[in-house]
């Protein structure tokens, strides 16, 4: 009822409705993913899109964007009834979108990436890279970032990826921009950053769809908000028309605690699991010392390049060590691969876990058994029906949405996608196990999830290690929180020292 009212008002004016889609309906392979939904968004407004893991969300604005096909409905773009069948006409629609899954070119710079669909060219039609490069210093410039337009993208880490992206978007001059999940790999005041420049856009009226598993970031930004639930439109309101209990409630489907609360963990033990002395490498890691004990969450905090990433690939041998040392249950212990790692107990659970947790062609079930295959073998060869029961169990223990275990991983959402990747390492019964951004892209029910594994893996004796840009998860499950800057820890604390997000906030930009 209340979306009829909404469509009904502002034909004209800055509160005219830019895009609406209605009854749109899709399926993949005969299974519906989204059914009769309406939803439309105005000039100058922001529209947060939520839903669970799976809800459709990121299909529906393909749809928009011209990458899939609807089955039916129609879309409307400034009243006009317009076909989007292809990137190029939703992109003469005005329609921008940052993706989920990045659309970068990792060989090329930031410069070439962001002109790559309007690149400026030389009278003879090459691109022109120092054009390139003064627009991209233009963009990044009024977006408040800094990044080095020369640098290959493939040597930046996925929170540059991120703004790349947006960048990317904005210098096509899109009326519409969509942001899937746009924060999902971003710092506290790298969201700051995101936001402001979200204000900036909006007062230039541009629309905005906000996709996001962040319930606090929705009610910071957004003007409006529309749920998917199965594929289906639950409800569409401005945002001081519901209760946070609402949204969750609808997202997930039933009553759930949508804040994660800390609760103080006895460890039953003081015995020492993991010591690191002084490790180094190259320059990003700079003679960081710590210990785990047996069954302690150690949450590691600091800016993006402050060498959290690069802890977490030492101790996986990703990265080589290059001087300090390292012990495991009191034994020297050295890594030359992640294979040496994996053997002795230490898994790490990747932040890109596209390029690094998953075989993306692989199925959901091969990608699953990867890390057990010896437990599911028979005289040398997977046993159909132990892999069959092993993914069935893991699925399940960890709610990974997917039809069919047999199809490529690439087919499921982007949550679900991470839920696999977290299933796939705590298969192994790991001694170690280290999180990088452990609930990116998850949704808030499954996040609670997470956090309560997480805290039962430690109770039965695992180490664990939780990197974390998002302060609230990070207070919720740590029991230590050790900070990093420019490569060292710069401080230790117990978690009942950290009163609260402002005071860790704070200690991480360098109080
Ligand atoms: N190319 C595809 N082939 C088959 N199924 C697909 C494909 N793309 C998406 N799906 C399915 O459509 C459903 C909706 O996926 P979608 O990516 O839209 O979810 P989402 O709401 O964006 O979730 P998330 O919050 O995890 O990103 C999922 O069940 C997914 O497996
Ligand atoms: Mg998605």
């Amino acid at each position: 009822m209340e979306a009829k009212a909404a469509t009904d008002d502002g034909a004209v004016g800055p509160d005219r409705t830019v895009i609406e889609m209605k009854g749109i309906h899709k399926s993949f392979g005969g299974v519906p993913v989204l059914r009769d939904v309406d939803f439309e968004v105005k000039a100058g407004e922001v529209h947060a899109l939520a839903g669970g893991n799976g809800a459709g969300k990121s299909t529906l604005m393909k749809i928009l964007q011209g990458v899939y096909s609807k089955d039916s409905g129609e879309i409307f773009v400034d009243g006009k009834a317009t076909t989007i069948d292809s990137f190029q006409s939703a992109k003469a629609a005005g329609i921008g979108m940052v993706f989920q899954e990045f659309s970068l070119v990792p060989t090329l710079t930031v410069a070439q990436n962001i002109s790559l669909t309007v690149e400026p060219r030389t009278k003879l039609g090459l691109i022109n890279d120092r054009a390139a490069r003064d627009r991209a210093r233009e963009i990044l410039g009024g977006m408040g970032v800094d990044i080095n337009p020369n640098a290959e993208v493939r040597s930046l880490s996925t929170a540059y990826w991120q703004l790349t992206e947006i960048a990317k978007a904005l210098v096509q001059d899109a009326r519409v921009l969509i942001m899937d999940e746009p924060s999902a790999s971003l710092a506290k005041h790298e969201v700051e950053t995101l936001f402001e420049l979200i204000e900036r856009l909006k007062a230039r009226g541009i629309a905005i769809i906000y996709i996001s598993h962040r319930m606090d970031e929705v009610y910071r930004i957004a003007d409006r908000i529309t749920i998917l639930r199965d594929g289906r439109r639950l409800l569409t309101k401005p945002l001081d028309e519901v209760t946070p209990e609402q949204i969750v409630e609808g997202i997930v489907g039933k009553q759930v605690e949508g804040e994660l609360v800390y609760q103080a963990r006895e460890h039953t033990s003081d015995e020492v699991l993991l010591e690191a002395h002084d490790l180094t490498v190259g320059t990003h890691l700079q003679g960081a010392s710590f210990t785990l004990r047996k069954g302690e969450i150690i949450g590691l905090a600091g800016l993006m390049g402050s060498g959290r990433t690069e802890l977490a690939q030492a101790l996986f041998g990703v990265d080589r060590i290059e001087s300090g040392k390292l012990l495991l249950n009191g034994a020297p212990l050295t890594l030359a691969s992640p294979k040496d790692a994996i053997d002795a107990g230490i898994v790490l659970v990747p932040e890109d876990r596209r390029a690094q947790g998953l075989v993306l062609e692989h199925s959901v079930r091969e990608n699953l058994l990867l890390p057990i295959l010896d437990d599911v073998k028979l005289r040398g060869f997977v046993d159909p029906r132990l892999g069959q029961k092993k993914t069935q169990a893991l699925i399940e223990q960890f709610g990974v949405k997917v039809q069919d275990p047999g199809k490529p991983v690439n087919r499921l959402s982007g949550g679900n996608q991470q839920k696999v990747v977290i299933a796939k390492w705590l298969g192994t019964s790991p001694q170690v196990l280290i999180l990088d951004e452990p609930t990116a892209g998850v949704d808030i029910g499954t996040k609670t999830e997470i956090v309560g594994m997480i805290r039962e893996l430690a109770d039965a004796g695992v180490g664990v290690i939780v990197i974390s840009s998002e302060y609230p998860e990070l207070l919720a499950v740590s029991d230590r929180i050790l900070i990093m800057r420019r490569g060292a820890i710069v401080k230790n604390l117990a978690r009942e020292d950290i009163p609260d997000e402002e005071a860790l906030q704070l200690m991480v930009l360098g109080g």
